[in-house]
């Protein structure tokens, strides 16, 4: 029987929380395709070739007072555009710079229509001197006069160049770790691939075999393909098949810097773009892997959901933080005991090897109970039903999945290498029990799909026996932001009710400390008081 033991921490309070612990970095790679052909230029009859398109274009350079907004950031390599309107300037062009917007390692700024007043919400830096841009839509002539901003500005000062939209939600850490993987002086051009769609198939003037990067999920580009590109904006902006914004930059990028939208299928994932399903950013309808492997996720429409968004992958980040201060205090431990000194403080507690052998009961009373569970059916002995089999509740069953998914994480962050892959399948049967000392522990026999690349492709199901800890750590307050059921009230991991008259025990260690007790005492009469107060009043 082949064991792996993966640890995890215990998600917080909050239960809604606990379908989504996560936080590993994830290994993802996109596997960039690199065509430098020959440029060559469309000959075909454009759409749209007068000459109010390119009135705005300055080809000598920016009049006196178009400069770029302040405040960036030292560390800077990413620069982002966002195109937006004037009327969303308050709303959807707010929320992006107050969540992911701020944290971009470099800067950001929106585009609005020309106004000569220079007005723009406070502190929110918009670009809006650029004559001849208005709020039409398509955005074509602002998205292509933007690029030339970016270059004429900035050519030098940043790596990186991303094309985005007001309703787009990016990860910026991790398109901070993902662009630093790669190298910025080669031609690229990153994002989701768009073909058009099927009734426009062959209109758009697409050679064939030819794609561009989607406009909603946002566009990168590499300082190299926008040093091609820009010299020739109004010549691009002269020659338009389509009505459609992100075609034409496409064609324009494939034109002058010879590449295509990367191909990698898994942009479909990382670039996340759902129109149909995943309406207004609401992050209930999205996926464990979604969340895990998205950088960008759109449409966000509504301001809210880019907050409530932003309030997810904070508290993701966090719980990956809190993994590896777990992982820190295990080394800080592991080092005391080499040196053979006692670890002192959290690292006498949190720091120790999860093992599922470590606490030994003294007696029988406190011999922790494995509970058996099915994908349907937990069995064993429930003080509160009485009942000995009983269903699953969906939150048992997320918290599964998604340890679950965390252990095909781990296994497949070393995929490259290893050349094969595991996709988690069903779970057979599992045990599960909760230790005070050390939190959840899952034994877990699960379906996997193995994927095989080495000689020639092969896919097998294989069973897989794991062994899973969510670590307890430091006491931490949350807010619990779910609707239905307040943490007093709501179902416990069992889909049991628990209730106000349970007997709550406190231990409290007395040894020379009758002042702290006295006060403690006090303490509790007073809140009890009060509580006994409430439920009456
Ligand atoms: C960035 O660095 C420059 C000098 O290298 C310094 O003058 C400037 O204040 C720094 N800006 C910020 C925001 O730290
Ligand atoms: C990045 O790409 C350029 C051009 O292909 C090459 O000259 C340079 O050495 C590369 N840098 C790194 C760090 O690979």
């Amino acid at each position: 029987m082949e064991m792996h033991l993966f640890d995890l921490r215990l998600s917080r309070k909050t239960k809604r929380t606990v379908s989504f612990i996560s936080g590993v970095i994830i290994g993802f790679w996109i596997a960039l395709s690199m065509m430098t052909h020959l440029r060559d230029k469309y000959e075909r009859c454009p759409v749209s070739s007068t000459s109010e398109w390119t009135s705005g274009v300055p080809e000598q350079g920016w009049q006196a007072g178009y400069g770029p907004t302040s405040l960036e950031n030292n560390q800077s390599h990413i620069y982002i555009g966002v195109i937006t309107a004037r009327k969303y300037l308050d709303s959807r062009a707010m929320a992006v710079y107050k969540t992911w917007g701020k944290q971009v390692p470099g800067k950001v700024e929106f585009f609005s229509t020309y106004d000569a007043s220079g007005w723009s919400p406070a502190g929110l830096p918009v670009v809006s001197s650029i004559p001849g841009i208005d709020d039409t839509y398509p955005p074509q002539k602002k998205s292509f006069l933007m690029l030339k901003y970016m270059h004429d500005f900035y050519i030098d000062k940043y790596d990186w160049f991303i094309r985005a939209d007001d309703d787009v939600y990016i990860r910026v850490d991790k398109l901070d770790r993902f662009l630093r993987s790669v190298n910025s002086s080669k031609l690229l051009y990153v994002g989701q691939p768009g073909f058009g769609k099927d009734d426009e198939f062959g209109k758009l003037g697409l050679r064939e075999e030819g794609n561009y990067c989607m406009r909603g999920p946002g566009m990168i580009m590499s300082r190299e393909v926008l040093r091609r590109v820009a010299p020739h904006i109004s010549w691009c902006l002269r020659n338009l098949y389509s009505s459609h914004e992100d075609v034409e930059i496409g064609r324009c990028i494939k034109t002058f810097a010879g590449v295509d939208c990367t191909w990698a299928y898994d942009t479909r994932d990382v670039f996340f773009n759902d129109y149909k399903n995943y309406h207004m950013g609401r992050i209930e309808e999205l996926g464990i892997s979604i969340i895990n492997r998205a950088i960008t996720l759109h449409p966000n429409k509504r301001p809210e959901y880019q907050y409530k968004l932003h309030n997810k992958f904070q508290s993701l980040r966090l719980d990956d933080l809190n993994e590896r201060v777990l992982a820190l205090y295990r080394e800080s431990n592991h080092i005391s005991g080499l040196l053979q000194q006692p670890p002192t403080g959290l690292a006498l507690t949190l720091g120790r090897q999860p093992s599922l052998t470590s606490y030994r009961p003294r007696h029988v009373h406190d011999v922790l109970v494995w509970e058996f569970f099915t994908r349907r059916k937990m069995y064993g002995y429930s003080s509160k039903s009485g009942q000995p089999a009983r269903g699953v509740s969906r939150l048992m069953r997320e918290a599964i999945d998604s340890a679950m998914q965390k252990v095909v994480e781990k296994i497949n962050s070393g995929s490259a290498r290893s050349r094969r892959t595991v996709k988690y399948n069903d779970l057979k049967y599992g045990y599960w029990r909760v230790s005070p000392l050390v939190g959840l522990q899952y034994v877990l026999q699960s379906f996997l799909t193995l994927r095989e690349y080495h000689h020639g492709r092969r896919t097998l199901t294989v069973r897989k026996h794991v062994v899973v800890q969510q670590s307890f750590q430091s006491v931490q307050f949350t807010e619990d932001d779910s609707e239905q059921q307040s943490s007093f009230t709501g179902d416990n991991l069992n889909g049991e009710r628990t209730s106000h008259d349970d007997t709550v025990h406190i231990i409290v260690p007395l040894t020379g400390r009758t002042a702290s007790f006295e006060r403690f005492m006090e303490n509790y009469e007073k809140t009890e008081s009060f509580l006994v107060d409430s439920r009456w009043t």
